[in-house]
């Protein structure tokens, strides 16, 4: 994968950076995505069947049962070296802010220790009625569980469509956007707002936005680049392209 020169130049001299991913950057452990034609999980399911607080009310059984089929999928897969490459970035950029939209916890799983999950966490659940979050729960067999709390059902701790985001996560990662020298778009049909809305703030805020997805997205002509590629191979090229050591030093780094 060849890394355009001046790209290369810009992150060896970059000091803050954001990076916003969405399902395509876990596609390759076998995760599926969304919207990708065959298999997108909305390719098969209605997502206002099952990802919305009105589809858990009309049949809580079905919901919670779907996301206990996505929990199991992901506790069999492993994390690749896309998020390792990203797992790295942070451990070389001075100021690297990681916002997922994804769910899976596969980013903390490959080392990445910042990361915003502005979608929450699959294998978190959390009370529908009274919001505590339940870590665990006695198994009486009755689907979904009820919240040792208060007797609510449990639910997905995950945001539905329709709900809003944590406003913390939200606004740390506005602030990133609003902050970073680059900004990279990874893995995201660039559909879903308010995350959607990030890159956008970065390039007005005249940060790099580098979008890397193997298809077009609506972000496409808007980005500064956009590398026509799987993450997990576009991401570690990316990583020794600019030899970050001199990113840390700054100013003043070795000669290549
Ligand atoms: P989508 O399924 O909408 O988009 C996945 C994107 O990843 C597409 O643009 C693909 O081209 C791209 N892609 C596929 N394989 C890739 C790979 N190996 N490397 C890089 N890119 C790849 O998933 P999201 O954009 O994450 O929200 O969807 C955003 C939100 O919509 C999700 O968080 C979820 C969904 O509804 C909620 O559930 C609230």
């Amino acid at each position: 994968m060849d890394i355009p020169a001046t790209l290369i130049q810009v992150l060896r001299g970059a000091r803050r950076v954001a990076a916003l991913t969405g399902a395509g950057v876990s596609a390759e452990s076998g995760v599926p995505t969304f919207r990708d034609a065959q298999t997108g999980l909305w390719a098969r399911y209605d997502p206002h069947e099952l990802a919305t607080p009105e589809a858990f009310q009309r049949n809580p059984r079905l919901v919670w049962e779907w996301y206990a089929w996505r929990r199991e999928k992901v506790a069999g897969v492993e994390p690749n070296p896309g998020h390792y490459a990203l797992a790295e970035m942070e451990r070389r950029f001075p100021e690297f802010t990681l916002i997922t939209q994804n769910v899976d916890g596969l980013h903390r799983r490959a080392g990445s220790r910042r990361v915003l999950e502005l979608h929450g966490d699959i294998t978190r659940s959390k009370c529908f009625v009274c919001g505590s979050s339940a870590e665990a729960w006695t198994e009486k067999g009755e689907i979904p569980p009820r919240c040792p709390a208060c007797g609510g059902r449990l639910r997905p701790g995950v945001v539905w469509f329709g709900e809003m985001l944590p406003e913390r996560l939200l606004a740390a990662a506005m602030d990133a956007a609003a902050r970073c020298e680059v900004f990279f778009s990874i893995g995201t049909s660039s559909l879903v707002y308010p995350a959607a809305a990030l890159p956008e703030v970065a390039l007005r805020a005249g940060a790099t936005v580098v979008e890397v997805n193997p298809s077009e997205t609506p972000l496409t002509p808007h980005a500064t680049y956009s590398l026509r590629g799987l993450a997990g191979v576009v991401l570690p090229a990316l990583l020794a392209s600019f030899r970050p050591e001199t990113a840390r030093s700054g100013a003043g780094a070795a000669p290549d």
